[in-house]
């Protein structure tokens, strides 16, 4: 840093994004505040306690005015704007919320903004997602969506993102605002949400393998995604904004894998190579539309940005279960297994 210490405003504080994001934003000195909604929410007192130096401000993105508040109390120079309804099988359930927030939100930001007069000073990260290219089959390019890719939403989620996607470019373009776009692919870790399926399975593999419960129930198991590690792209996430122009970014793996290519695996971790007999289907899990096959395309942002994945595939869902298996054993009093150092050496045979 140059001496000054810079501010960050995170709406979306207790997601998996804004979690990461405010760890790494005060490693590197930031202040960083964070936005949150509602008189009593429950999971407040998870971000006073995991991020005991976010400063809270209450407010909500469907809510102009508290935008317009937390802007002029924190005078950011980095706005993160995380808040949405992020589950695409909930939006299907609650599509008009899922405009309000999700779609609607974004320009809400984009104008608290604008009208605090920080037009100038505050850089803006929008978090555009893969769905927005919604997988249809005959348009996947054979390396990976790109940032040039053609658009086909096919959720009121991946809808309701495409417009916070262009009226984010529109203000970028009309007012000369700097405002970032990042196209992210699928980004999962400790920090997911149990509602989205790699961290469902990674903890249900855990339970299952300590004997607190028997089967866990999936939806369809053949979509394929592109799965990074989320520490890596919110790293890329912060690039982005460090970059001298605003641009519009794909953070991907390049590979798509099927949800029983991430079955086996965390089965695997557990020593079961038969995953079958512990997944049911849930037809309450399916969607009224599917995306069948995203993987993306990430040479702008590794070129332009140098920007490089730490974690992969394996390491993803290694690291995912470790972390499940050592929740559940605290979580339910179970001891943990001696570490590999713990175990004195076998006598040595002459
Ligand atoms: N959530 C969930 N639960 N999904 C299931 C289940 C289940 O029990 N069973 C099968 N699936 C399938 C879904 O139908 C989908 O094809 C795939 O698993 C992945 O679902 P999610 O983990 O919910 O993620 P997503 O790909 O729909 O969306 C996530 O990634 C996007 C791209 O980064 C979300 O984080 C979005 O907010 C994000 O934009």
């Amino acid at each position: 840093m140059d001496g000054v210490r810079r501010t960050a405003l995170i709406t979306g504080i207790t997601g998996q994004d804004g979690s990461h994001l405010a760890s790494l934003l005060h490693d590197k000195g930031y202040r960083v505040f964070g936005l949150i909604r509602g008189q009593h929410n429950p999971r407040r007192a998870d971000v006073e306690r995991d991020l005991p130096f976010v400063e809270l401000l209450e407010g909500d993105v469907t809510d102009p005015a508290s935008l317009v508040r937390a802007v002029e109390d924190s005078q950011p120079d980095e706005l993160y704007n995380f808040a949405a309804i992020s589950h695409v099988g909930y939006s299907f359930k609650h599509p008009t919320l899922t405009m309000e927030v999700t779609g609607k939100g974004v320009l809400n930001v984009l104008e608290a903004i604008r009208l605090s007069g920080l037009s100038t000073k505050t850089r803006m990260y929008q978090a555009s997602t893969s769905e927005m290219f919604g997988g249809v089959d005959y348009a996947v390019p054979t390396t990976g969506y790109t940032e040039e890719s053609p658009f086909h939403p096919r959720s009121p989620y991946g809808v309701a993102k495409l417009y916070g996607h262009w009226i984010a470019k529109n203000y970028r373009e009309s007012y000369g605002m700097f405002v970032v776009c990042g196209l992210l692919f699928n980004h999962e870790g400790e920090r997911r949400g149990t509602e989205f399926v790699t961290r469902k399975i990674t903890r249900a593999v855990a339970r299952i393998s300590l004997g607190l419960q028997d089967t866990v129930s999936l939806g369809v198991l053949w979509p394929k995604r592109d799965w990074g590690y989320a520490g890596d792209y919110v790293r890329g996430i912060w690039m982005m904004m460090q970059h001298d122009q605003p641009d519009d970014f794909v953070l991907a793996t390049g590979t798509a894998r099927s949800i029983e290519d991430f079955l086996t695996a965390a089965f695997a971790r557990i020593g079961v190579e038969d995953w079958r007999p512990y997944v049911s289907f849930d037809p309450a899990q399916t969607r009224a539309a599917e995306v069948d096959n995203l993987f993306g395309d990430s040479s702008k942002a590794q070129e332009v940005l140098g920007w490089r994945r730490e974690v992969d595939f394996d390491g993803l869902v290694t690291r995912m279960v470790a972390h499940d298996l050592d929740q559940q054993r605290t979580l339910n009093g179970l001891a943990s297994p001696l570490p590999p150092e713990a175990h004195p050496p076998h006598p040595v045979q002459t």
